[in-house]
């Protein structure tokens, strides 16, 4: 059994597409044990507890910075059964960036959903950067973390195609779609222990 943390910083739907998706059976295996925002107005803390019934919990910044404040983070995890052996935790629009000891503790059992197809447009904004440059195709890109900007091994990756006329906001939200099935998606695969890690290249395993 994998013991499931997620971090979010506001909205959270896709800890909501995560958590429907442990409900409904499709992800099996994995036991959703927190939500942790570092902001107390997220609005997914509300959702995680009304909605899935799954302990969620505020660990502001209060100033601190990188290990300093990382490690109240895990040590919240730990205190919910995520611990680094049999652990994952999500990153699900989580605004910071984590230290390379909370990458450590817990070695490649982050992962994190980033909207384009990485490794284009690392970093905030990522839907803006990609109307501005003109691609046609973007996507969104599920990933490992590591000590890098958006750098991990990728897991998966889907396309959505950029229209003339689109907008931040309209690109947003047709990548957010395609978000909400491949992060489930990945955790299926590691749940059903398919990844296979090679350096930085991910294979998956046939049964
Ligand atoms: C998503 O676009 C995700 O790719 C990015 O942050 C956003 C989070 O949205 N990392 P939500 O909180 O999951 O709705």
């Amino acid at each position: 059994m994998i013991n499931l943390g997620i971090l979010i910083s506001g909205r959270g739907s896709n800890m909501a597409a995560i958590l429907s998706a442990i409900k409904s059976g499709d992800i099996q295996n994995v036991r959703p044990c927190v939500v942790i925002s570092n902001k107390p107005d997220a609005a997914g803390l509300k959702v995680a507890k009304e909605q899935f019934g799954i302990p969620a919990e505020i660990v502001p910044a209060e100033g601190l910075k990188g290990w300093d404040y990382d490690q109240k983070v895990v040590a919240a995890l730990k205190n919910y059964g995520v611990l680094p052996e049999s652990a994952l935790v999500c990153l699900a629009g989580f605004m910071r960036i984590i230290s390379p000891e909370f990458i450590n503790t817990f070695r490649m059992r982050i992962l994190n959903i980033h909207p384009a197809l990485l490794p284009a447009f690392p970093g905030l904004h990522a839907q803006k950067q990609a109307v501005d440059y003109g691609v046609k195709v973007t996507g969104c890109t599920v990933h490992f973390v590591d000590e890098g900007m958006d750098t991990g091994p990728i897991i998966l990756q889907s396309p959505v195609s950029v229209f003339e006329g689109d907008s931040e906001e309209t690109l947003s939200a047709r990548i957010l779609e395609q978000e909400h099935i491949l992060y489930p998606q990945a955790i299926r695969l590691i749940a059903e222990g398919r990844i296979e890690i090679n350096g930085r290249v991910t294979r998956l395993k046939e049964i």
